[in-house]
């Protein structure tokens, strides 16, 4: 078999690039979240009694059946811990469902720009990706009709993620539906990357889509709705048992468990998700509010489409300069960051913003300086 030959994440690449000491990331995909001790505050006793020895492979019982009650949120039947796997971050996750699903030459469909794992790593596999581009001018909306286009008999898996990173896009119930139909036509699975599920929705909350369709794993993780990037815990949810068993096996070739600390933790914070997620979702609100006042003082300078949920949102950057460059200086004058979406290989002048975290307004202040100094207001 050919040596696995792994790209370093663009995104990743980029930041160490720049060389810079960040202060402010305007481009963090997480929400706040909780410092430990804030964590510790909501249940003092929290870490009493945690055995150090190894977790169990799956994921602790009670942690398991908090993750299927929190994942099952709006859905009329809910999953059950049986079919939960913690794994260490989506991330984790993500490798575990690849490497049991895909073979050189299956086929893999991912909606582009992406998280960058969720399209290199099929192609690593050997699997052959083909990319369907979301539009600006569609305000990034996924397109089902070309994803009918592109499916075929070798199409082992459909990659979807809704809310979506870096656009801020979502899949309504209808097209997931569609998906669900044209998956069971071709017999593929559906990895629904649904990390973001529970974190601000600019209408009603949403609830995991696919879960009628047995061919579907879900992804959840502790970093992005609830800001707990720290804890290492992330989760699958399949009703396909073979499938998770496999996805285990791969588990005990990586981490073999999360930690048993980290689990504990996770599992407390899922018990007061709830007052978390008011908190987080409350800070993206704000974010968005005073981003709004920001692109309206800088009229025509910047355009997006605010997020219709999670914390996240291309923003277009009107002017000559390219954004790498306004990256670049804004990372080394004002040590604050913005990724171009050249990172997440989409063409034009956009960056990611990231609405969640608390110092928003001190990053955006930090842009502000630059675009004044620079005079990049007055000379588009
Ligand atoms: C869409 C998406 N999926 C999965 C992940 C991986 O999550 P984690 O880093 O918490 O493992 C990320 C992280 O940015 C993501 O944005």
């Amino acid at each position: 078999m050919a040596t696995l030959t792994f790209e370093q994440p663009k995104h990743l690449a980029f930041v160490q690039k720049l060389e810079a000491d960040i202060r402010f990331n305007l481009s963090d995909s997480c929400a706040q979240g909780l410092y430990l001790d804030e964590l510790i505050a909501l249940q003092p006793n929290a870490l009493q009694g945690v055995n150090l020895g190894y977790a169990p492979i799956q994921g602790a019982f009670l942690l398991r059946e908090q993750i299927a009650k929190f994942h099952s949120a709006g859905l009329s039947t809910p999953f059950n811990a049986e079919q939960v796997a913690t794994f260490c971050g989506a991330q984790e996750a993500i490798f575990a469902v690849m490497s049991s699903l895909l073979s050189p030459d299956d086929e893999v469909i991912v909606f582009t720009p992406c998280y960058p794992s969720l399209a290199h790593l099929p192609t690593v596999l050997g699997a052959k990706v083909h990319t369907i581009a979301l539009q600006a001018s569609q305000k990034w909306q996924y397109d089902i009709d070309a994803l009918a286009e592109h499916i075929n008999e070798r199409t082992r898996l459909i990659i979807v993620n809704t809310p979506h990173n870096p656009t801020g896009t979502v899949l309504s119930a209808q097209q997931a539906e569609r998906i669900c139909q044209l998956a069971a036509k071709y017999s593929c699975y559906i990895l629904a990357d649904e990390v973001a599920l529970h974190g601000y929705s600019a209408e009603q909350p949403l609830s995991s889509l696919f879960s009628e369709y047995d061919k579907t794993i879900h992804l959840g993780v502790m970093s992005k709705s609830l800001g707990l990037a720290g804890l290492r815990v992330g989760w699958a949810i399949t009703q396909d048992r073979e499938l998770l068993q496999k996805m285990l096996n791969a588990k005990t070739f990586t981490s073999i468990c999360c930690s048993a600390v980290d689990e504990q933790l996770a599992r407390v914070a899922l018990l007061h998700s709830e007052q978390i997620l008011a908190q987080n979702n409350q800070q993206i609100r704000d974010n968005i509010a005073h981003f709004e006042r920001f692109i309206t003082a800088y009229a025509g300078l910047f355009s997006w489409h605010a997020p219709q949920a999670g914390s996240l949102a291309l923003v277009k950057f009107n002017h000559a300069m390219p954004v790498e460059t306004l990256a670049v200086a804004l990372a080394q004058q004002q040590h604050t960051l913005i990724l171009p979406s050249s990172v997440f290989d989409l063409a034009g002048n956009y960056f990611r913003l990231g609405l969640g975290n608390r110092h928003f307004a001190q990053g955006l202040a930090r842009l502000s300086a630059l675009i004044d100094e620079q005079d990049l207001y007055h000379s588009p």
